[in-house]
């Protein structure tokens, strides 16, 4: 079958977060499994896309009154075609997301061009769409060209990634989006007065999806909607929820990358090299003993840094280390400084986006902590899992449905004090070797690998 995925992000060439692993990795378990996938997003200036072709001039396409054409490029990557739009008027930028005020156009065009690209290059049986940036697709697909013989037949299915993040934008945006004004209406995609790209896609989707089958039913209540749970509930039949794989190519510590040593659950020696070497390399005393927590995170509210906040002098207290990486909201980046300023020898922070450190985190470290307050999958716990570093977690979402109690640590309530007796508990079993080692290797043993399931996503398209 022939599936054509559209998002912001790739890893290989954009990554700000885990939606990049997942169109890094899923597209080319599906190729494994006989599908024909071709992937859609923009020519960032950060993109490394040295190696692609061009394999169209001069598109032309329309975002309402505004006209572009766009050359689009072709890298073959694990057997997937990455189709790159080069629109440099709009994405020749610093950052792939700034808070720019044209980014409804930057995205609106990415959806014409999937459609473009749907029309000319690589004619898919579904298109799928990932998260507010791909959600004009849907309505485009359904209004704009309706009666286009050319789509006939072509079925949407909208993955979300983070209900979180819906791209909405000022009313007068709408006038930017040439799609009938008609559709500016609460059953269509306006959302409080906002147009809102991502209740487009919920809309005007043929299902939809989210990243894991907890996630899937905490975003049709209040508590985890962010005002969208009335919308999903009234969408529930064409709702499911498929937990993501992961790569472990990357993610791995036998073979991966940026590793100061390699180990697996039979030898373990390399982990210890690990943390020594990441110890010294954050700065921190060169005590082996000592457990050390890791961090490796986008700072932002949804991850729960705040509830840190509220034990930080306890967790200073423990015979205990910690290393952050991350970089976001400010006052979680300072909040981490402070802490690395107050207690030195006990807490470490790099501010930034780093892949080899974050590599190395995984394997030095003795535990993970993601105390989110939400957290629509997660991956950074799964990739800790197959490092042997133990997660530490709240249970929500994906990390409840990945992490149990042979495995790590969980906690319900969204309090300091829960955060806190989790902690505790973790760092009272780690002082018990036998068992703690039994744990790491329990967690080493379990495969979240893509193939059962892109095997699902496969299922999802099949019944479309
Ligand atoms: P989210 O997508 O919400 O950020 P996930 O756990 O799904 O959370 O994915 C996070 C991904 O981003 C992981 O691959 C993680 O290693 C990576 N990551 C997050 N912050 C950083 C950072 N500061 N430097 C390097 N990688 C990071
Ligand atoms: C989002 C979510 C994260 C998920 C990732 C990939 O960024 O925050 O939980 O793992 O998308 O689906």
């Amino acid at each position: 079958m022939k599936i054509l995925m559209v998002a912001s992000e790739a890893t290989p060439f954009a990554k700000t977060g885990g939606l990049a692993d997942v169109l890094g990795s899923l597209p080319a378990a599906l190729v494994r499994l006989g599908d024909d996938v071709g992937v859609v997003i923009p020519k960032y200036r950060v993109a490394e896309t040295s190696a692609a072709e061009r394999v169209w001039l001069a598109m032309p396409l329309w975002v309402g009154p505004h006209a572009y054409r766009v050359d689009i490029y072709r890298l073959i990557h694990r057997g997937v075609q990455y189709f790159f739009v080069d629109c440099p008027l709009l994405y020749d930028r610093p950052e792939i997301y700034g808070s720019d005020p044209d980014d409804h156009i930057r995205f609106a065009l990415l959806s014409q061009a999937a459609l473009g690209i749907a029309r000319h290059i690589f004619r898919p049986a579904v298109l799928h769409l990932h998260d507010w940036q791909a959600g004009l697709v849907a309505p485009y697909l359904r209004t704009t060209f309706a009666s286009d013989p050319t789509f006939f037949g072509l079925r949407t299915l909208l993955t979300i990634h983070n209900l979180g993040y819906q791209g909405n934008y000022p009313a007068t945006a709408f006038a930017d989006l040439g799609l009938d004004p008609g559709l500016y209406n609460p059953g269509g995609l306006e959302f409080w007065n906002y147009v809102s790209f991502l209740k487009a896609g919920i809309v005007w989707s043929d299902a939809i999806n989210t990243v894991s089958p907890t996630y899937a039913r905490e975003i049709q209540t209040p508590e985890y909607g962010f005002g969208m749970d009335d919308l999903l509930r009234v969408h529930a039949r064409k709702l499911s929820g498929i937990l993501n794989g992961v790569d472990y190519e990357e993610w791995n510590p036998e073979t991966g990358p940026f590793q100061e040593a390699h180990y697996s659950a039979s030898d373990l020696s390399g982990k210890l090299a690990s943390k020594k070497a990441l110890l010294a390399e954050m700065g921190l005393p060169p005590d082996t003993r000592r457990p050390l927590i890791g961090i490796v995170s986008r700072f932002a509210d949804q991850k729960g840094f705040e509830l840190l906040d509220g034990i930080a002098t306890w967790l200073a207290g423990q015979d205990v280390a910690m290393v952050a990486l991350g970089s976001g909201q400010k006052k979680y980046e300072d909040m981490f400084s402070e802490l690395a300023a107050l207690y030195p020898d006990k807490f470490a922070v790099r501010i930034g986006y780093d892949d080899a450190i974050s590599h190395r985190i995984e394997a030095g470290a003795d535990m993970f902590l993601m105390p989110s307050q939400y957290e629509p999958c997660g991956l950074s716990q799964i990739y800790s899992l197959r490092y042997g570093t133990v997660p530490i977690v709240r249970a929500t979402g994906g990390l409840d449905d990945t992490v149990d109690e042979s495995t790590g640590f969980k906690f319900v309530e969204y309090t300091p004090k829960a955060l806190q007796a989790a902690i505790a508990q973790a760092l009272d079993a780690f002082e018990k070797p036998v068992s703690w080692i039994a744990r790491m290797r329990e967690g080493m043993a379990k495969d979240f690998s893509w193939d059962m399931s892109a095997k699902e996503y496969q299922r999802l398209f099949r019944s479309l």
